[in-house]
């Protein structure tokens, strides 16, 4: 097994409170990194690297650890720019443009699907995202969401069944039989392919009994439960998150102090997306309140053609600092340890001996440049151990 030493980095960020700086981003200036067979084998001081097959001078450039963005969207066709626009000029996001993108995706081939999962994939990892987790959710028939798991796990194994994103057209007067559909027939079509199960619990969407009755069905058939919820309004789901210990609930833009206090108790990780909030012009969720009240907090993309078509984690990174009230350093962590604690993975999101050597190289010398230096492409080196 050949050994490599990354030498020279101004500052590695290793997300590990035992090493460095002590701090929760556990950071060492001067560092050396060596990763062996896809895993880091050693940190420190660069001075004190050990003797290795083949070096690597980066120069003074900061190295973190890739981005875990544990919230996607990418299996979809068709363009709603044209919504975009209507809203920057003062209409307002509905759920219900949902389904113009699933009349595209089902009219589009699965090589055209596959094709633009691919494009979207390359463009997160040209972006620093080394691990992403993929939805369904624009086919709505059993399959067209079979064909969308497939396909997606052909790029990550973090696979999310989003059958329940909203009631398509040809259950409009039947939203119990498209319950009966999800948590049947599509629920056994998809389950090879998924590891994890959502509902979209919102007005327009699903509610508290329905989401629960689909997430129920999700654990039985094998798959962990998430949630998109609070989302256009205050809403039941982040309790219904909260009694059902999920490990994530999603979105979290309207909460109240009972949301926030059983976030803190049961250690549900709310995850924020202000992509959403930017591309639909809504107020942001208050980070910083979270923050202070022990919630874990992670940061994902949420790319999808409706409400947040990026697929940046820099930016989300600089506009949770700047429109959210975090810090550099809790953004930074929010977006890959957070990221990965919201997929229940240990081996992503930091930079540790026995981690994946999953991590991005800054054309800076801190990670601070990626909230203080916005829209800028700083990330000039990405190296992960497997398709994201
Ligand atoms: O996470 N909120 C529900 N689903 C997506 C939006 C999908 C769309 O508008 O196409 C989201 O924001
Ligand atoms: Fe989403």
């Amino acid at each position: 097994m050949t050994s490599l030493l990354l030498r020279h980095i101004g500052e590695l960020v290793t997300n590990d409170p035992t090493l460095g700086d002590g701090t929760s981003l556990g950071l060492i200036a001067d560092a050396g990194m060596v990763v062996e067979g896809g895993r880091v084998a050693w940190v420190g001081p660069s001075s004190a690297a050990p003797a290795v097959d083949a070096v690597q001078d980066v120069g003074g450039r900061a190295v973190i650890p890739g981005f875990v963005d544990s919230h996607s969207h990418l299996v979809f066709a068709g363009d709603r720019s044209a919504e975009f626009a209507a809203r920057m000029a003062g209409t307002s996001y509905s759920a219900g443009g949902i389904r113009t993108t699933v009349a595209a995706t089902r009219a589009a081939t699965d090589e055209q699907l596959t094709a633009h999962v691919a494009r979207h994939v390359e463009e997160m990892h040209r972006q620093g995202t080394t691990t992403v987790e993929i939805k369904s959710g624009y086919g709505l028939t059993v399959r067209d969401e079979a064909r969308a798991l497939a396909i997606a796990r052909t790029f990550t194994e973090e696979t999310t069944f989003l059958g329940a994103h909203v009631v398509p057209e040809e259950y409009a007067a039947d939203p119990a039989g498209y319950v009966d559909l999800v948590t049947g027939p599509m629920l056994d079509a998809v389950a090879e392919h998924a590891r994890w199960i959502d509902v979209f619990c919102e007005t327009g969407a699903f509610d508290a009994d329905q989401a629960r009755t689909i997430l129920d069905a999700g654990r039985r058939a094998g798959l962990a439960g998430r949630l998109h919820a609070n989302q256009l309004g205050h809403g039941p789901g982040v309790q219904l998150a909260c009694d059902l210990e999920l490990v994530a609930v999603d979105h979290c833009t309207y909460l109240d102090d009972h949301d926030i206090a059983a976030l803190g108790d049961t250690g549900t990780i709310a995850t924020l997306l202000p992509g959403v909030e930017f591309s639909t012009r809504s107020p942001y969720p208050d980070a910083r309140r979270l923050l202070d009240a022990g919630v874990v907090v992670a940061l994902a993309s949420d790319c999808n053609p409706g409400s947040s078509y990026t697929s940046s984690m820099p930016l989300c990174v600089a506009l949770a600092v700047r429109e959210m009230r975090m810090t550099p350093a809790e953004a930074l962590w929010s977006a890959t340890r957070g990221g990965a604690r919201a997929l229940g993975r240990d081996d992503v999101g930091r930079l540790a001996p026995g981690a994946r050597a999953d991590y991005a190289v800054l054309d800076a010398p801190s990670y601070l440049h990626l909230a203080y230096r916005p829209g800028v492409p700083l990330v000039v080196d990405v190296h992960r151990t497997r398709p994201a």
